[in-house]
């Protein structure tokens, strides 16, 4: 990423159009008005704390709520999630201090091509690919193998520290809905942690400046995500932006304030034969604010195969992926630029 595609940067230095690099053609700009105008159909909400009621009726009834939320919109907020909110507020701390650093300091943790750890622009591989108008700073987690030390900033001298606490109590989050997700399918509450083995969970960090024409530019790409579950969490006082297709709509996501939001990712989509879909969303950016997303990707060790789970194959339901391996499948989700539910093409 040179100087001048750092859209930071870039913002600093009042460009009086937006580079062509960032302009969408007319078929992908985000018609803001649009969406706006349309009814805010708010995304469902899930209570963790009444998954985990002992009283089976409440327990049932939540589950019911979370299985027509992976059913009808692949999205969900938890609430009641358990996370400290000390937890959630350090790693915004952390995630906007390090995205305030002079260019410089952040240059030092630069994303290779081709990979998606570091500082950069992920999923851009050729010279006419439109950008997007955000910088990310991502990193793997888990297990230790995946972590590039190197690339784990010094500045803030928090960040390491906070990033790991945040990274355990995330994980702890993610097996705990996978078990009322395996629930709401009528599965074993440990099928997904038994087939995972040791789970892969990477962090990445968006952060979108204003931008002077939110109508010409996407914050992110149209995307579905190559997890099993994603957990998002928006900065306190960031902008509207997350907007997720919803019968063929892009509606946004409302912030509630300290929820997290959760949404399904390909693997599972491929392990319940797609009666769990990964959907795809994007991100938008606003005139005049900024927006800070830090989101956590929850999947399975690479050397699991994958495919539709036996129980959810049926005459009615035949089956509708193939089997492959999870290794190779996150290899080619981060080798291949976003575009919707392309990626999942493989999978077929
Ligand atoms: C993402 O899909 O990775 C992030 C979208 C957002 O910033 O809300
Ligand atoms: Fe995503």
């Amino acid at each position: 990423v040179g100087h001048i595609d750092d859209v930071q940067e870039l913002r600093k230095s009042k460009p009086a159009t937006i580079p062509e690099r960032f302009v969408r053609d007319m078929a992908e700009r985000p018609k803001l008005a649009a969406t706006l105008s349309s009814s805010p159909s708010d995304i469902p909400i899930v209570d963790l704390s009444k998954l985990m009621k002992r009283d089976k009726d409440e327990q049932k009834s939540e589950i019911m709520q979370l299985k027509t939320a992976c059913e009808e919109w692949g999205f969900f907020q938890v609430v009641n999630h358990g996370i400290d909110l000390n937890v959630l507020e350090s790693i915004e701390k952390v995630a906007k201090d390090f995205f305030m650093l002079p260019l410089e300091e952040k240059q030092k943790y630069p994303m290779a091509p081709g990979t998606v750890q570091g500082y950069g622009q992920a999923f851009v591989f050729s010279e006419n690919q439109k950008l997007d108008w955000c910088n990310m700073f991502a990193l793997g987690v888990e297990p230790p193998f995946i972590r590039n030390p190197k690339l784990w900033p010094s500045k803030p001298d928090d960040f390491r520290d906070t990033l790991e606490i945040y990274s355990r109590e995330v994980r702890k989050l993610c097996k705990n809905l996978l078990k009322y997700i395996a629930a709401s399918l009528g599965l074993k509450g440990d099928v997904f942690e038994e087939m995972f083995g040791v789970a892969v969970q990477a962090v990445r960090m968006n952060y979108y400046p204003p931008c002077p024409r939110p109508d010409l530019v996407l914050g992110l790409s149209p995307h579905s995500d190559g997890s099993a579950l994603t957990v998002l969490q928006q900065g306190k006082d960031s902008s509207v932006g997350l907007q997720i297709l919803k019968d063929n709509k892009w509606v946004s996501v409302q912030p509630i304030p300290n929820a997290l939001v959760i949404n399904i990712g390909d693997t599972i989509e491929v392990l319940t034969n797609g009666k769990y879909k990964s959907v795809e969303h994007r991100a938008v950016t606003h005139k005049e604010k900024d927006r800070l997303s830090i989101v956590t990707f929850y999947a399975p060790s690479y050397e699991v195969e994958l495919g539709p789970i036996p129980e959810l194959v049926d005459e009615k339901n035949p089956c509708r992926y193939r089997r492959y391996n999870h290794g190779e499948y996150s290899k080619h989700y981060v080798t291949n630029k976003l575009q919707g539910k392309k990626t999942l093409d493989f999978a077929k």
